[in-house]
């Protein structure tokens, strides 16, 4: 059998001495945020969890490197705001966000209230909005930055009991594509990418009905769920300066899943 491709060492991302926004300490978000630090980028990395920011701070890869914690609301502007704000100060302007907040609640249309509704777009889609352009101003003026949403592949298959979420991903697809363009002659680029099923909190309990992960696993031609470390190789490309010239771009990163 010939030996495994080695991996190109990360230097060869060229991310070293950045400084990145991470909003979300959750499943995906820490993933990203030890990828990250592995690469030598400083990072702030901003959640409501005070427990998922201290096994952040805890964690042995980031206490190697420069990772600040920020514990925060940022359902408002303003939150969104100070969150970009704050991280530009530490680490002397802002070149790259990535933003790994969301939230689900799988019910009928016809069953989901006004609340579930507000809640859903507001986490998903207006932190977004909030958080883009309070650092798209900011990297236009500096004239390069990169940015990651995490986007879904419910932002195109219509899946059942998924009302909200599907919007505002399908919402935050276009958002992403239209704040692309606006900045592409300032040198910031704005990106998504798109798990399938992954494993972390947000996936835990529905996965854990009976029969469900079977069920899951038997969509995805790859044969296997996500796990985080799955999406860490495609948002390190798109923040760095190799993927310069890729931008309003939403990479799908589910094992074929919506091949099928
Ligand atoms: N896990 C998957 O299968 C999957 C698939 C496709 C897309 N995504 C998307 O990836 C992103 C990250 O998902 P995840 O799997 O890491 O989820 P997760 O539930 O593990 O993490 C979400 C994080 O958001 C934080 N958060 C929630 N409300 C907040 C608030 N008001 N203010 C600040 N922080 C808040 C939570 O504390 C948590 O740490 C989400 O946008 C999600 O929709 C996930």
């Amino acid at each position: 059998m010939a030996a495994p491709t080695p991996s190109p060492p990360l230097g060869w991302l060229g991310l070293e001495g950045r400084g990145a926004l991470v909003m979300g300490a959750g499943g995906l978000g820490t993933a990203c945020v030890r990828g990250l630090a592995e690469a030598g980028v400083r990072v702030m990395v901003v959640d409501a969890d005070e427990a998922r920011l201290k096994a952040l701070r805890d964690d042995p890869v980031c206490a190697t490197a420069v990772v600040r914690t920020l514990s925060m609301d940022l359902t408002s502007s303003e939150a969104c705001e100070r969150a970009v704000a704050t991280a530009a100060d530490e680490f002397g302007g802002l070149d790259v966000l990535v933003h790994a907040v969301g939230t689900n609640d799988r019910r009928p249309v016809v069953d989901t209230p006004d609340e579930v509704w507000d809640r859903i777009l507001t986490l998903n889609l207006s932190t977004a909005f909030w958080t883009g352009r309070a650092a798209g101003r900011l990297m236009r003026e500096s004239g390069h930055g990169s940015m990651v949403f995490f986007s879904s592949v419910s932002s195109l298959l219509a899946h059942r009991h998924h009302g909200p979420y599907a919007a505002s991903k399908g919402g935050l697809d276009q958002l992403v594509k239209v704040m692309a363009r606006e900045w592409a002659s300032d040198g910031v680029t704005v990106n998504a990418v798109a798990p399938g099923y992954t494993e972390t909190e947000l996936t835990r309990a529905y996965l854990a009905k009976p029969g469900m992960r079977e069920e899951m696993t038997a969509l995805v031609p790859a044969g296997r769920l996500g796990q985080p470390q799955d999406v860490v190789g495609a948002v390190l490309f798109l923040a760095s300066a190799r993927a310069s010239y890729i931008t309003g771009q939403v990479l799908y990163v589910d094992g074929g899943r919506t091949l099928v």
